[in-house]
C-alpha cells in the first residue's frame, strides 16, 4: 500500500519543468518556454482506447471508481492542488489501475497547451468551485475560453458533463455552453436533470447530499 505522502515531485522548484513521471503529468505554473511536447495519449496510457477527462478531481473518489468500472476507457484526473493530487495518486496506485493517469496541473492551461484536437471522448466536471462574486468570475473553470477549448478537444458526438449544487453556477454553465453553437443540451429546458445515485459519488457530492441540496447534472453534446 502506498500513502499520499509517498507522492514525490521529481524536480526541485528551481529546476521545475513539465514532465510525465510515474503516471503523473506534472505541469508547474507559468512555464511558457518549457520544451515539453505532448505527441499523443500514448505518452500516458498503455492501451489505445477512448480518453475521458475529469477536471477538478479533488480527492479522486469519483474518477477512480469510474476507471475501475470502465476499464475500456483511459481516465485522466486533472487537479491543481498538491494535497488533493497526491490523494488521487495513492488511491489509484492502491487500486492497481492501468487505465488511469493524473495531471497535477491547472486545467485550462493544460488543455490549451497540450490536449490534441478531437482526442477526448468525454469530459466531466464535478462540483467546480463556483466563485460566486463577479470580480472572481475569471477564476471559474466554466467560461467561454474553456468552452471554446472543449469544442476543439471533443470530437463530434462527444459529451461534456457538468455537475453542480450551485444554482447560479448552473445558470452560467448553461449560458456559456449554449452560447457556443457547437454544443447542444441533451436535456430540454431547464437543461439539467437531478443527478441519480448511479452517476457516482465524490467527497463534495456526499457532503451536499447530506445537506439535502439538489445536485444538477448538465450534459452537452458536441455537434
Ligand atoms: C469543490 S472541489 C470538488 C472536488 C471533487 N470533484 C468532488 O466532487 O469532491 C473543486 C476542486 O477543483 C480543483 N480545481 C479548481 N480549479 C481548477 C482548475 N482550474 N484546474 C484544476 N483543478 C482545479 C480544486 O483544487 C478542488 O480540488
Amino acid at each position: 500500500m502506498v500513502k499520499a505522502k509517498d507522492f514525490r515531485i521529481p524536480f526541485t522548484w528551481e529546476n521545475r519543468h513539465i514532465v510525465i513521471h510515474d503516471g503523473v503529468w506534472f505541469m508547474p505554473p507559468v512555464l511558457p518556454d518549457d520544451p515539453f511536447v505532448f505527441t499523443s495519449w500514448d505518452m500516458l496510457f498503455t492501451k489505445k482506447q477512448p480518453v475521458k477527462v475529469e477536471y477538478c478531481s479533488g480527492n479522486g473518489t469519483w474518477i477512480v471508481e469510474k476507471a475501475k468500472t470502465d476499464p475500456h476507457s483511459n481516465w485522466l484526473a486533472v487537479e491543481k492542488q498538491f494535497e488533493r493530487a497526491r490523494l488521487i495518486w495513492a488511491r489509484a496506485k492502491n487500486e492497481g489501475l492501468t487505465n488511469f493517469a493524473i495531471a497535477f496541473a491547472e486545467g485550462v492551461e493544460l488543455t490549451k497547451r497540450f490536449f490534441p484536437t478531437a482526442s477526448v471522448d468525454e469530459i466531466f466536471v464535478n462540483f467546480p468551485d463556483p466563485w460566486p462574486k463577479r470580480r472572481h468570475a475569471k477564476h471559474r473553470l466554466i467560461r467561454p475560453e474553456f468552452v471554446q477549448e472543449l469544442t476543439r478537444i471533443i470530437p463530434s458526438k462527444g459529451i461534456a458533463t457538468l455537475v453542480t449544487d450551485n444554482e447560479e453556477y448552473s445558470a452560467i454553465m448553461i449560458k456559456d455552453m449554449l452560447a457556443n453553437p457547437l454544443f447542444s443540451s441533451e436535456n430540454g429546458a431547464p437543461h439539467f436533470v437531478v443527478a441519480s445515485d448511479s452517476y457516482g459519488t465524490s467527497f463534495f457530492d456526499s457532503l451536499f447530499r447530506k445537506q439535502a441540496k439538489t445536485i444538477r447534472l448538465h450534459r452537452f453534446v458536441r455537434a
